[in-house]
């Protein structure tokens, strides 16, 4: 697990401050004679502007040593053309700072309240924005990580650039909320909880180490209420979990069933979550070509955003009755392997043949969500990495949302939103697509043609929730790792839909 620096978010103020890197965030639109600055390095900065050194332009930074005072550097930062600072630019923004300072050996650095100002008024007039502290925590807590357990130390010299383990320790800004803080604080560790786990291999976690560490998590958190309950096969197959049990039939490593709950007193509304858990997929007997094989250690992603979720929804002992439910399997070709053909059946009686082996995600779903779907919640959200055609739709930035409940899509857009996770909805009915799903010899097939495959995914999905509970599907197939570090996501798993989750469940919580 990746040990990062905690960085200390405290109260700063310019002018007792000592240490290596004061920050001043600017607009485009702030770089001209006007400068809205006014402190002890204005000269500098305006001259530094009237020299078109520096013009604010988005992910500029120019780093300005300060042989005068207490402070060591003042790094100037360009946030890019924008009306009013958005307080997601400005949270990404941090965290790409933070990570620079942070490789350029700045230990401590204090944001100046010049640049930050905007962003804490949009606090005071936007009662649904996210209190300025609490994103800082959240960049401040998520910039920094990294996953290098399996990496040997390399001396500082021999380090790429990217590769440089940040040197950040402390961070200052002003006006700092001190509950906002811890809160965004909770959100990121979920969220880092989450990658640590789907960034493990498919040689370290398969269903059953799965299963331990949510076994463990829930010891982590006993005497908050978090429960967990493992089934293994064969409780599997006296639960009628047969659509399950055949995905992992071709593994060493049998499925498991993971139900994580959390019931708290005076829950206002009860929620499940359901996360697919494939440890890796190699596609099964219909084999994956080689180069989409590699990466699919990330199709657990959605199980590990659900673990992650729950540990924040009870760090944060939230007014909810929670169940994540998690089913775990390995996709794998062998003698005892699915096959195309096999018809199998599902826990709700429903029966599926099976035309593609890799299309194995929604099939462990259909169990899991005959299951949630048994618990009766106010509401089900499901997180998969289900499609290669999501991808291809929305790219490696958005993940899709697909539900036929207006409430629940807007509700988990705001969210989205608010967290700076990108999410787009897609058609959750159509009736052509539909089509496809009839099979001649059983209830349904698990795919489809060519096109429309993300929408095929979630219309098989629906045949395995009741009717009348709301439902989303988040298909985070592409946006579950990215290659490249972005705002606050680093290299390898995001995580990316905990802190969306998370802040939809808070909302309710409120209510
Ligand atoms: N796990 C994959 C989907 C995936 C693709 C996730 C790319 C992340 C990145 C899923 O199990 C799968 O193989 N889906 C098939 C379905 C097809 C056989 C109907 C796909 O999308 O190609
Ligand atoms: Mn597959
Ligand atoms: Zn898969």
């Amino acid at each position: 697990m990746s040990k990062l620096p905690k960085l200390k978010l405290c109260e700063g103020a310019l002018k007792k401050w000592k240490g290596d890197a004061l920050v001043l965030l600017l607009r485009e639109e702030d770089c001209t004679d006007s400068i809205p600055f006014a402190g002890p390095y204005e000269e500098t900065v305006k001259e530094m502007v009237r020299r078109k050194d520096f013009t604010g332009k988005k992910g500029s930074m120019l780093r300005i040593p300060l042989l005068e005072g207490d402070a060591k550097n003042l790094y100037l930062v360009g946030l890019g053309k924008t009306e009013e600072g958005s307080a997601v630019l400005v949270r990404d923004t941090v965290a790409q700072t933070l990570r620079a300072l942070g490789r350029h050996n700045c230990e401590s650095a204090l944001l100046l309240p010049e640049g930050l100002e905007r962003f804490w008024e949009n606090e005071e007039k936007d009662k649904n924005s996210v209190p300025a502290s609490e994103l800082l925590a959240e960049a401040a807590e998520l910039a920094g990580y990294s996953f290098d357990a399996y990496k040997k130390k390399k001396a500082p010299d021999e380090e790429k650039e990217e590769e440089k383990k940040s040197a950040l320790k402390e961070l200052s800004a002003p006006e700092l909320k001190e509950k906002a803080v811890e809160r965004g604080r909770v959100y990121a560790s979920a969220q880092r909880y989450a990658r640590d786990l789907a960034n493990e291999p498919g040689n370290v976690i398969n269903p059953s180490e799965l299963a331990e560490r949510a076994l463990a998590l829930a010891e982590s958190c006993k005497e908050a209420g978090l429960n967990c309950v493992v089934w293994d096969e064969k409780r599997l197959k006296e639960e009628r979990m047969g659509a399950l049990l055949a995905v992992g039939s071709g593994s060493h490593n049998p499925p498991r069933f993971i139900h994580m709950s959390y019931k708290p007193q005076k829950a206002r509304k009860k929620i499940v979550l359901v996360g697919k858990g494939i440890t890796f997929d190699s596609g099964g007997l219909n084999i994956k070509p080689d180069n989409y094989m590699a990466t699919m250690k990330g199709d657990k992603s959605g199980a590990c955003n659900v673990l992650g979720i729950m540990k924040g929804a009870v760090e944060l002992g939230l007014k909810l009755e929670l169940h994540g439910l998690i089913a775990a399997a390995e996709n794998m070709p062998s003698g005892t392997a699915y096959r195309p053909d096999d018809i199998v059946r599902a826990r709700n009686g429903k029966t599926i043949e099976i035309t593609n082996t890799d299309a194995e995600g929604r099939v462990i779903l259909a169990d899991a969500l005959s299951l949630a779907s048994e618990l009766k919640p106010d509401a089900i959200i499901d997180m998969a990495t289900l499609t290669g055609a999501c991808v291809v739709a929305l790219g490696k930035g958005t993940a899709g949302l697909f539900t036929r409940d207006d409430d629940l899509a807007e509700e988990l857009l705001a969210s989205a939103r608010r967290r700076g996770e990108r999410l787009w909805r897609l058609p959750a009915e159509d009736e052509v697509i539909a089509e496809g799903l009839k099979s001649n010899v059983a209830d349904l097939v698990n795919s489809g043609g060519r096109y429309g495959g993300a929408t095929f995914g979630a219309l098989f999905l629906a045949e395995f929730v009741e009717k009348d509970i709301p439902w989303a599907h988040l298909d985070i197939a592409g946006v579950d790792f990215c290659d490249k570090e972005r705002g606050v996501y680093s290299k390898g798993a995001t995580a990316f839909g905990v802190r969306t989750c998370l802040d939809y469940l808070c909302r309710l919580s409120e209510e």
